[in-house]
């Protein structure tokens, strides 16, 4: 893919100078989902699949970009004076919202540039791959204006751009996993304060594998953003009487004596998924690094229970799968991964039962759906960089 990515800005841009190529991952959360913005931990890793870029400064200011995904839209056009979020100019609004962010830190870009990219993560598949171009382009910044930040710099300027350039109010999980992620890794993250470690993931015998739905997400966007608005609302109500920061400073026990102070059904349910969730993760990593995969697995299946009863964001598409998942001989878990609202599943199953698994799924993921789904036998990788 990097000959491939590499060939087409030489077609389309010409070979000479300082040619440079980068990669940046996809990412996949192994528990810890809607906790990012609620002060809790999560657990994702960085994958081998990603995003290539091939890179080379412009004298001038303008900027050339081009994916070999969306071939369609051919050369969109820009400018570093000029740095609007602007529906045609569509992925592009993602490479340009961080150089935008750069700007609004005080890392000014002095240049253009001209950038082909070319991802083997499906599109809007809960992978990441906004955020794995965000990161991409991060460190191409870095590396191409000789720009002092470091990798958790370069995951909260991306974050800053996905929440302020393109009207996405994530949390900063996607970015960090993409920019901090190590190989055969997941990464312990406490979004409260960023503080971190990364735990070896030794599936001895078992696979990480991920079934993506093929449901375009849609209105996603605009949801994610309506939970999060909820869980602020219910922090808010509960600040009357605790004297909490995020939610993801609360026990289970504090949030049942407390939840009365929330003053509607639904945002008691989202409340108690992100404390629960939180606690669950924390669990979830302390049996993992005590050896306890079964344990692990369980703690994946109750995430995807209060994903889809409690916080709502699961659909027909992601429960068919992780509900047939778990019906299936050798499955240690199984839950959905990202956002939800479509999007990709995260199941550990036994290496002896990987092939039956993806094709009974795919199978009953067929007929109640009516149209197919994609497996992916995944490997966690490094960070993003130059290559
Ligand atoms: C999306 C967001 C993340 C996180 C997840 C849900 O991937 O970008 O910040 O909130 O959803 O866990």
């Amino acid at each position: 893919m990097r000959t491939k990515t590499f060939d087409k800005f030489c077609e389309l841009f010409g070979n000479e100078g300082d040619i440079r190529l980068y990669f940046s991952p996809g990412r996949v959360n192994l528990i810890g989902e809607h906790t990012d913005y609620n002060g809790g931990h999560v657990f994702p890793c960085a994958l081998t699949i990603g995003t290539y870029g091939v890179a080379r400064k412009r004298e001038d200011s303008k900027l050339r970009f081009y994916s070999m995904n969306f071939e369609s839209l051919g050369v969109i056009e820009s400018d570093i004076n000029a740095l609007v979020n602007k529906k045609e100019d569509d992925w592009a609004n993602y490479p340009k919202g961080v150089i935008w962010a750069f700007g609004e830190k005080g890392h000014n870009i002095t240049s253009g540039m001209d950038m082909v990219i070319y991802g083997n993560i499906p599109n809007g598949s809960g992978l990441s791959s906004s955020a794995s171009v965000e990161v991409l382009m991060g460190v191409i910044l870095k590396d191409m204006f000789n720009i002092d930040v470091n990798m958790i710099d370069i995951a909260l300027l991306g974050q800053y751009s996905e929440n302020k350039f393109n009207g996405v109010n994530c949390g900063i999980m996607d970015q960090f996993a993409i920019a901090m992620g190590k190989e055969n890794h997941a990464i312990f993250l406490d979004t409260a304060d960023l503080s971190y470690q990364y735990a070896p993931i030794k599936l001895d015998g078992a696979k990480i594998v991920i079934a993506c739905s093929n449901k375009k997400r849609g209105l996603g966007d605009s949801k994610y953003n309506e939970r999060r608005s909820e869980c602020e609302t219910a922090l808010s109500e509960l600040k009357a009487k605790l004297d909490i920061n995020s939610l993801g400073e609360l026990t289970e026990d504090v949030f049942e004596a407390n939840k009365s102070l929330i003053n509607d059904a639904d945002r008691v349910k989202r409340a108690k998924h992100a404390v629960y969730e939180n606690q669950r993760t924390i669990k979830a990593v302390e049996a993992l690094n005590a050896g306890d995969i079964d344990t692990f697995g369980k703690l994946m299946n109750a995430s995807h229970v209060s994903l889809r009863d409690d916080y709502e964001v699961t659909g027909k598409e992601l429960d068919t799968l992780v509900e047939t998942a778990w019906e299936q001989d050798g499955v240690i878990g199984s839950r959905m991964t990202g956002a939800g609202f479509g999007g990709c599943t995260v199941s550990i199953v036994k290496d002896e039962a990987v092939d039956a698994f993806i094709e009974n799924v795919g199978k009953v993921y067929l007929e109640k759906i009516g149209y197919a789904a994609d497996f992916y036998v995944v490997e966690i990788g490094q960070g993003a960089s130059r290559i």
